[in-house]
């Protein structure tokens, strides 16, 4: 399906008390309806980062979005005293006026407040410290041409649907994020959908179907490059 940007979006509440954004135009969310936060932090925080044996493990998120994932990785970071480089790709970043209305910090950690809204002000294409644990770096680009220029040891994969934006979902796409991870490197997504399981093996790794967040999702992918 083509969509145009920009589209309008509405703020909704999940079921376990966290907003999204929905896009009325595509008829698609930015996270899971059963649970926002519940689900960035199993598919990506426990089943991504948290799997990583990386000393310092450089991040790729494709759909860099609210910033949700983001965040929950830099505290996490923090946290655990494990450095992290963050590298974010978005094509079409949100407004300010709606990050302050989903009003994330507030529901995870409003203590850190300040640390969210640097994620969204920190510039493009430039390496920004956040934190003494988490290196940032955002980057305006349309994924289905980008090129990685870097290893990177955990993908994020959080791109809109495959139903609703089947060019993000292309095994070529795949072959090139196979191509720049580290050996261990590793790939998650809320997508268990068999064609993209099928595109993740013929890229080269190894897929496990895990179980989905508690509430959510039966099952999730997360893909392996194992040499
Ligand atoms: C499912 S949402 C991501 C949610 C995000 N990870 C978060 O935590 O808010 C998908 C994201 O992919 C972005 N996107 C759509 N097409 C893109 C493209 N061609 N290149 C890069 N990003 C794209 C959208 O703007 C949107 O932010």
């Amino acid at each position: 399906m083509l969509f145009q940007f920009p589209y309008a979006m509405n703020i909704e509440t999940t079921a376990d008390g966290s907003p999204t954004l929905y896009v009325p135009e595509l008829d698609e969310h930015y996270h899971s309806t059963k649970g926002a936060l519940t689900e960035s932090r199993h598919i990506f925080i426990e089943m991504g980062l948290r799997q990583s044996t990386a000393p310092c493990p450089h991040v790729l998120e494709v759909g860099f979005g609210t910033g949700l994932n983001a965040f929950l990785t830099l505290l996490d970071a923090d946290k655990s005293r494990r450095p992290v480089c963050y590298t974010g790709i978005e094509l079409h970043p949100v407004q300010t006026t709606t990050l302050r209305a989903l009003d994330y910090p507030a529901l995870i950690c409003p203590g850190r407040t300040d640390d969210f809204y640097r994620l969204h002000e920190a510039p493009w294409e430039t390496d920004v410290a956040l934190t003494p644990h988490f290196t940032l770096r955002k980057v305006q680009a349309d994924f289905t041409t980008w090129t990685p220029d870097e290893t990177y040891d955990v993908v994020y994969f959080d791109a809109f649907a495959p139903e609703k934006q089947p060019s993000m979902w292309a095994g070529p796409l795949f072959d090139r994020l196979y191509a720049s991870l580290s050996e261990g490197g590793i790939l998650t997504t809320y997508c268990a959908k068999g064609i993209v399981r099928r595109m993740l093996q013929a890229a080269g790794f190894h897929v496990e179907r895990l179980p989905g967040p508690p509430g959510g999702k039966r099952e999730i992918l997360r893909a392996v490059k194992t040499i």
